[in-house]
């Protein structure tokens, strides 16, 4: 019986490791307290010899960090431009397997390592399971910190998000703008409802100039790997 949500984020981050990941694998290294446990693991397999020859593509400046103290070899996509496969954490799911991301933070270099996976695992508890995506929180939106009030602006008139009458908010950390590991910022989107057409939502925000990327991730995940109280389930594309 799982008890904890941490239980439910160990359960998932260690079978997507003991399922999908062989020796030999270029392997992508999510971001967040879930895909925490799947680097763990990953660290664990290596040392005790029972996988060999992985390299590992970190997400983010913590990720590269658990990495190097579990002695996970890394590498980059400039060295290692196929991925074969990630394994990542998400902030909501939808039936699609279209997935919000980047509520930690990290969603611009997620995306583009997850974007040269030959597979892109999920691992979530059931809580990030949604009808619609963008309403159980922010819609994060990576952007430059040039004239980023005008980006934000910018953002609050994207068409087709004025029926979510959506707000924005730059995100902030013990009272200072959050820099993320790209020297960026991040404008988190608010709506009061699932976005209805979330492929024409992407394009209008990523056609912002401003904008650097966002953190929705639509035709990317292959399989969810999903714990609840009741068991473990996979959720296949
Ligand atoms: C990092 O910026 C995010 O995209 C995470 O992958 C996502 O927020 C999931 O994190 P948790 O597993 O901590 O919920």
């Amino acid at each position: 019986q799982l008890s904890s949500t941490e239980d439910l984020k160990r359960v998932v981050g260690y079978k997507a490791v003991d399922d999908y990941v062989h020796s030999g694998m270029v392997v992508g290294l999510g971001t967040g307290s879930t895909a925490y446990y799947a680097i763990e693991r990953l660290g664990q397999k290596l040392q005790e010899g029972s996988l060999c020859d992985v390299v590992g593509i970190p997400t983010s400046t913590k990720t590269e960090n658990q990495a190097k103290s579990l002695h996970i070899p890394l590498v980059t996509l400039d060295t290692h431009p196929v991925v074969d496969v990630a394994i990542d954490g998400a902030d909501e799911v939808d039936k699609y397997l279209n997935l919000v991301k980047g509520r930690g933070g990290s969603l611009f270099r997620e995306k583009m390592i997850e974007a040269e996976a030959r597979k892109l695992v999920v691992i979530v508890d059931e809580s990030k399971l949604v009808e619609g995506l963008g309403m159980t929180g922010a819609v994060p939106v990576e952007v430059t910190p040039f004239c980023w009030k005008h980006t934000l602006r910018r953002l609050l008139g994207v068409e087709c998000l004025a029926e979510c009458n959506v707000s924005a908010t730059i995100r902030r950390e013990k009272g200072n703008i959050y820099v993320t590991d790209n020297n960026n910022y991040i404008v988190d989107l608010f709506l009061d409802r699932p976005i209805p057409d979330i492929f024409l939502a992407a394009r209008q925000i990523s056609e912002i100039v401003g904008v650097v990327e966002h953190g929705i991730f639509l035709n990317m995940a292959n399989l969810c790997i999903v714990s609840g109280k009741e068991g473990t389930r996979v959720i296949e594309r």
